[in-house]
């Protein structure tokens, strides 16, 4: 049965965050818990709902690359260029915050995090209110993205009154952070779009990649990320045909190892392609964190094109 703060009531949707209201909206990468990005009352709200702390500054989504123009100055012509070419999609860009989004969106840093979803429930939503939406993830502070409407049910869904329903996300790992700062780019975040194809529309190659860290160099760095509740291990740290049955949940790159059934194991992509990989990576976690097993293995996947941002989150989720 499907409960009824889920739906696809664009109306209903765009009243509520209109009222100030937090409503969980679908996009191509993860849900994301949205609120009116100039009302700082609304924003706070997320913060609390979210349990996150007020130093992890959130991304403003507009309905359109000209909309976004119409309340930022995107003044660098190399970060036009990768708006231009990316959007509506999974990459967000630093640029300068504008008086009219409030500090607390973005942790009182002067930069804010922009983007333009590729999601045609979210867009259509954007389209019918006249301000843009700030949202972060649509999870508790430091656990695995949702990429389905019950995800963000289950663990939100008596903190807020409705959750557009936009089915699965295609993408399934969160957007790229870029930051340009003259002619230098950097990636704060491996998300969505790989650096190969950032580096396409460039013309040259990125030299600086920030990767997750304890001693974080741009907020959102934490290693203890994207964790499920359940220990996670790499599958090169653990000795997987001396392990009891169903006390491990093993999730496998393209192969299950001859020693691990379907009964305690899954494979993220049989045909080897890192974006499936990428779009079952989080509901894999999930399920091994709802299953019965004390230890989730994980294995790390080649670390080319998307499969450095699964990797990241991998990682993370080791902690
Ligand atoms: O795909 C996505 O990006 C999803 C969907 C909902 O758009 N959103 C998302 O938001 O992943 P969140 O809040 O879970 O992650 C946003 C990251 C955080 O790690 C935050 O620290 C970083 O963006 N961030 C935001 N503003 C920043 C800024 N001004 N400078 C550096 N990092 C920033
Ligand atoms: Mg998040």
């Amino acid at each position: 049965m499907i409960p009824e703060n889920i739906g696809k009531d664009l109306e209903l949707a765009a009243e509520l965050l209109s009222d100030g209201e937090l409503v969980a909206i679908p996009t191509e990468t993860v849900y994301g818990l949205a609120a009116n990005a100039t009302n700082p009352l609304a924003i706070a709200h997320i913060f609390e709902v979210k349990n996150r702390p007020h130093f992890d500054p959130l991304i403003v989504h507009f309905g359109s690359l000209e909309a976004a123009k119409s309340w930022v100055n995107i003044t660098n012509p190399i970060a036009l260029k990768l708006a231009e070419a990316f959007w509506p999609g999974p990459l967000t860009l630093l640029v300068d915050r504008p008086d009219a989004i409030p500090a607390i969106v973005s942790s009182g840093l002067d930069t804010l995090a922009i983007r333009v979803p590729n999601h045609p429930l979210t867009l259509a939503l954007l389209q019918r209110i006249n301000f843009p939406l700030a949202a972060p993830s649509a999870n508790p502070f430091g656990y695995v993205s949702p990429t389905q409407a019950m995800h963000v049910h289950k663990q939100l869904g008596d903190k807020i009154p409705y959750i557009l329903d936009g089915g699965n996300c295609e993408i399934g790992i969160e957007s790229t952070i870029v930051g340009v700062d003259g002619n230098e780019v950097s990636i704060f975040r491996e998300g969505g779009i790989s650096r190969e194809e950032i580096e396409e529309v460039l013309g040259f190659s990125i030299s600086r990649i920030l990767r997750s860290s304890s001693k974080p160099q741009a907020p959102g760095m934490l290693v203890s990320h994207y964790s499920p509740n359940k220990k996670v291990v790499f599958s090169s740290s653990v000795d997987v045909d001396n392990l009891v049955n169903n006390s491990f949940f093993y999730i496998a790159f393209k192969q299950l190892p001859h020693s691990v059934s379907f009964l305690n194991g899954l494979i993220l992509s049989e045909a080897g392609d890192l974006k499936e990989a990428a779009s079952n990576l989080f509901q894999a976690l999930r399920k091994a964190d709802d299953s019965d097993a004390e230890i989730i293995i994980v294995e790390a996947v080649p670390e080319e094109g998307i499969g450095r941002a699964i990797n990241d989150r991998l990682v993370r989720a080791v902690g």
